[in-house]
């Protein structure tokens, strides 16, 4: 589960919030409870206006989640979308690290600097967006119709997507791909038992990168704690 909307990160919301989602989901925990950008808007705002965006205090919002973890009603506590130096920053002043870092992950967006950084601090890197989520209407770029994904899958008699979501099971992710079709999902879930050989899967560090979920409706010149889209990913914004 994750912060509704940004806008419950001031340390007295945080619990609100989480009781507000187990009377939701009608239960007494959750598994595992991210922060869900490292992004702060105003208490009670609605949609993704720059005047909505405040300042962040991660660290505060933090304890406010270790104290969570503690009451047992957040089984794990963990991040999503923080670059390698905003995880780094807060496994520095972490009582309970972040279990999880959620951020998209697929073979257009490969992210090779922070699988290193989360295996290394032993945080596991959970990929959404696996499929480049081609129903987002803001994003241009096809993950499926990729050449190279195609190619491999045709080699392999898979479909695409089935490699894409593989590829990130073999690069030691967890994938989080979203069908409301029966035969997708059942097609989603047919990639354990099989691998891509590896010649194959060091074909698909050779396809292009793009970040494709940009962040851009958190970057102000005036309001909330990113002037430029380097801040709010420090830098991680190219293939890095
Ligand atoms: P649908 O619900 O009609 O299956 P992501 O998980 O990256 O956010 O992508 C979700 C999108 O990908 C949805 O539009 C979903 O459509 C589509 N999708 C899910 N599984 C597959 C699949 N196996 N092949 C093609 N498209 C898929």
């Amino acid at each position: 589960m994750m912060i509704y909307r940004c806008n419950d990160h001031a340390p007295e919301d945080v619990p609100e919030s989480l009781e507000k989602t187990l009377q939701d989901l009608q239960l007494d925990y959750v598994d595992l409870y991210l922060i869900h950008w490292p992004v702060s808007m105003k208490k009670g705002s609605e949609g993704y206006k720059p005047e909505n965006l405040t300042e962040t205090n991660i660290p505060a919002t933090w304890r406010a989640m270790e104290a969570l973890y503690d009451s047992g009603k957040a089984r794990a506590i963990g991040v999503s979308n923080f670059s390698s130096k905003k995880l780094g920053d807060l496994l520095a002043v972490a009582r309970v690290p972040p279990a999880v870092n959620q951020v998209e992950c697929h073979p257009v967006w490969q992210q090779p600097k922070l699988h290193e950084f989360c295996q290394s601090r032993g945080v596991h890197l959970s990929g959404y967006s696996p499929l480049g989520s081609p129903d987002a209407g803001t994003i241009k770029t096809q993950v499926l119709k990729n050449s190279i994904l195609n190619t491999i899958a045709e080699k392999l008699g898979k479909s695409p997507a089935q490699v894409a979501l593989r590829w990130g099971l073999q690069m030691g992710h967890s994938v989080l791909p979203k069908s409301t079709n029966e035969a997708r999902i059942k097609e989603n879930l047919d990639i354990f038992y099989w691998s891509i050989p590896e010649d194959l899967f060091a074909k698909l560090s050779g396809i292009e990168q793009e970040r494709l979920v940009k962040g851009t409706v958190f970057v102000h010149e005036t309001y909330g704690s990113y002037k430029t889209l380097d801040e709010l990913w420090d830098g991680e914004t190219s293939d890095a």
